[in-house]
């Protein structure tokens, strides 16, 4: 058997596991047999590839230097990989897949520019279609790289999470796609090479105006967006390479991830044609900076008093529960509240945190039962007979302006409505607005009480109080 079958073999093989691997990361108990499925197609889809590489390279001139750079590539990237993905905090996670989605984007523009100075023999049929693919290849490797770059910035806090407001913002894209179209046209008729540097940077420019003008709130979608654009783009690299595999992957890759952007939309009540097209429709709010008055503070020991007195208490995390890593002793806190006989749940916004299921994650890491976690429309109509609700580092996903004032940046997005409780205590550090960048009027309730301080901390102190 030639290495080309047995490679075609193994390529059905790793895609079969690709796909055995998302079904598997669609539910909680199959996840981890998920992501071995996805390791072992990736290792045999290396394998592979690496194999091919070598069997086609052997004997030309210059293959030992070729292969060895590649080795060399290979090693290195694999072992900045290793590391990164060993030192990376939980919380980083987001701006860690946000900047690999721009390698993709970046591979891929660079395999477009490669797919025009370095063809070799097209059939003459075949050569308009290879010059549109080389051009769309690059366009979608762009806006990815760039628009990656920006999400990577704001999910790290490096640049304002705040929507930019060009004039005339929606125009500016819908210029840039019809350029885009007549630059293609004009590339599979002349070849210029102006028009590809022209794609280059108009991919470029396009991925960074799509991402900065979306706000904070709307992150989740553009991360989970900018992943299937990642996967169009290896499709497009895919068929550029003639990989079959990588156009798979990459088709699964970009599906999928449109898929997620599209349930993520539904969830949040946003637009999914707004959120892909940079924000379109959304116009900029003066609301969000309002005076709410004066907060009202408590401390460890009156909020163990009220505690060890109420009947049900709602625990709503957010990402102040992961930066302070308090998971652990609220857990502890569950299981002594539980002891005495207090009914205690928590209720799981499906965007709190900074990736999908954080939540989830950092309690069930805690040996928090899985049946006392519930999902917002799960428990949200429970909040107004709820003695006592905690909101541990959590802002935007219990911020009522969404849903009482049509002028706010997040007015429309479902939120765990906290404000209903009897008693409400927000343990967080400072009055800081959320990630959305938006101030929240919960804090200035009637029955909202702040606990200040490292959320680990508060809790630890209300677990001696108790
Ligand atoms: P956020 O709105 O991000 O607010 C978190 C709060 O935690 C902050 O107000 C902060 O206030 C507090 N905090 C930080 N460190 C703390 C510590 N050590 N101890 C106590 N409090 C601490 O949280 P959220 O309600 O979870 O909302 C998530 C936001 O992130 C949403 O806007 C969502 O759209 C966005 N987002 C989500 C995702 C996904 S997929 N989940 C991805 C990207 C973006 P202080 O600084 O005053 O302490």
């Amino acid at each position: 058997m030639t290495v080309d079958a047995l490679a075609g073999a193994a390529y059905i093989v790793a895609a079969l596991l690709f796909i055995l691997s998302l079904a598997g990361l669609s539910r909680h108990e199959s996840a981890r047999a998920g992501v071995v499925y996805g390791i072992v197609g990736m290792a045999i889809a290396l394998a592979s590839t690496l194999a091919l590489t070598i069997a086609d390279a052997w004997g030309g001139s210059g293959a030992l230097l070729g292969l060895s750079l590649l080795g060399a590539a290979v090693l290195v990237g694999a072992a900045i990989g290793l590391w990164r993905a060993r030192v990376v905090k939980m919380t980083g996670m987001p701006e860690l897949i946000a900047l690999l989605h721009s390698f993709v984007g970046l591979a891929a523009v660079l395999v477009g520019w490669n797919g025009h100075l370095a063809h070799a023999a097209i059939p003459p049929q075949l050569v308009d279609i290879h010059n549109a693919e080389v051009f769309i290849g690059i366009f979608i490797g762009g806006v990815t790289f760039t628009g990656s770059i920006v999400a990577y910035l704001k999910l790290a806090a490096k640049i304002s999470s705040r929507p930019l407001m060009l004039p005339g913002k929606n125009l500016l894209n819908v210029l840039a796609l019809v350029a885009f179209l007549v630059f293609t046209v004009w590339f599979v008729i002349d070849q210029q090479l102006w028009l590809l540097i022209a794609v280059t940077l108009l991919s470029f420019a396009l991925g960074w105006h799509l991402v900065a003008s979306i706000g904070g709130g709307d992150m989740p979608v553009v991360v989970s967006m900018l992943n299937s654009y990642s996967g169009w783009a290896a499709a497009a690299a895919g068929f550029l390479l003639n990989n079959d595999l990588l156009i798979v992957t990459g088709a699964l890759v970009g599906s999928s991830g449109a898929y997620l952007s599209y349930i993520m939309c539904k969830a949040m009540n946003r637009s999914f044609i707004s959120v892909i097209a940079g924000g379109f429709g959304i116009v900029a709010s003066a609301s969000g900076d309002e005076d709410y008055g004066e907060h009202r503070e408590t401390n460890a020991e009156a909020a163990a008093d009220l505690l060890s007195h109420a009947k049900t208490v709602v625990i709503t995390p957010g990402y102040g529960m992961a930066v302070a890593q308090a998971q652990y002793p609220v857990a502890d806190l569950v299981a002594r509240l539980r002891e005495r006989g207090v009914d205690v749940r928590f209720g799981i916004h499906p965007v709190a945190g900074r990736l999908p299921g954080h939540m989830n994650v950092l309690l069930a890491e805690a040996k928090v039962p899985y049946d006392i976690v519930l999902g917002m429309e799960e428990i949200n109509d429970d909040l107004a007979s709820t003695s006592v609700v905690l909101v541990i580092g959590a802002n935007d996903t219990v911020n009522p302006a969404a849903a009482e004032d049509p002028g706010s940046p997040i007015a429309g997005m479902p939120v765990l409505r906290v404000w209903e409780a009897e008693n409400v205590i927000v343990f967080k550090r400072s009055m800081a607005a959320g990630y959305a960048g938006v101030q929240n009027p919960l804090f200035f309730r009637e029955n909202t009480r702040m606990l200040f301080g490292d959320a680990k901390e508060r809790v630890e102190d209300i677990i001696r109080a108790l």
